[in-house]
């Protein structure tokens, strides 16, 4: 099943990656952005790397409201600084929409990155600014660089999603299979979002230690998990 994508924040390395490879994947895909210019010219490059490599993709710019409101998902890429003030301008593009956010709410400092003490999850802030919205958490731990360096499916890494909607999580479980090949895991409800995001720091630290791009992938599931 195909679906129409905004990609809020596309313009940055993360959702340009995100948008990436949903589009290679055969979904329509938006990119949005504060400025509709910007917008359109990520939209021409992502567009122009798939035709580098043989594929023609459905791809725009536009504003973020403009993006979000056309879309039936709409994936939220854009910085902690400055999101809750984003959701609630976006919020009533975002009703009844199935809403992914990959947002790390992480803070640096001399010792190096770190998850914010925070009430609550960025994902459970954007449900409850929008209740009608049903929110899913995703892609936190994907390396916005791996995401576009190839087309190739990230096989060795896992996606974890929670949602407390069952239906949207399914959903975005089987979006992930276009950027690793496989379904995304089932980690819990929304809440555990409080747990998602901030343990990108770790995978930050691992980066910098051993100059790599970790990703997550977990042990002693059963065969039939990622299918
Ligand atoms: N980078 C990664 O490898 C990675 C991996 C996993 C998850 N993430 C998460 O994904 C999100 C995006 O990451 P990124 O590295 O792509 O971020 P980014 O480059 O800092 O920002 C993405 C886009 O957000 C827009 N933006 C910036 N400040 C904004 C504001 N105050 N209000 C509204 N829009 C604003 C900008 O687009 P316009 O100026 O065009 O509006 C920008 O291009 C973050 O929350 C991050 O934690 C990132």
């Amino acid at each position: 099943m195909t679906h129409h994508i905004a990609v809020v924040g596309g313009t940055g390395p993360q959702g340009r990656g995100l948008a990436y490879r949903f589009a290679l994947a055969g979904h329509t895909v938006v990119i949005g952005s504060r400025s509709a210019e910007r917008a359109a010219e990520k939209a021409e490059e992502i567009s122009t790397r798939a035709a580098d490599n043989g594929a023609t993709v459905r791809l725009d710019g536009a504003t973020n409201a403009d993006a979000a409101a056309a879309a039936d998902v709409v994936v939220l890429a854009v910085p902690w600084d400055g999101y809750d003030a984003l959701v609630a301008d976006l919020a009533p593009a975002l009703d009844a929409k199935i809403v992914i956010s990959c947002v790390n709410p992480l803070g640096f400092d001399a010792a190096g990155p770190y998850g914010l003490t925070l009430a609550e999850s960025a994902a459970e802030g954007t449900q409850k600014a929008v209740p009608g919205a049903r929110v899913v958490g995703a892609f936190h731990h994907l390396a916005a660089l791996s995401l576009w360096k190839t087309p190739d499916p990230l096989s060795h890494e896992d996606v974890l999603v929670c949602g407390d909607d069952a239906e949207a999580k399914d959903l975005v479980a089987d979006l992930a299979r276009t950027v690793t090949g496989h379904r995304g895991i089932d980690a819990g409800a929304l809440r555990i979002a409080r747990q998602l995001e901030p343990f990108t720091a770790v995978l930050i630290n691992v980066n910098k230690r051993y100059k790599v791009r970790s990703g997550l992938h977990l042990a002693g599931l059963p065969d039939d998990a990622r299918a």
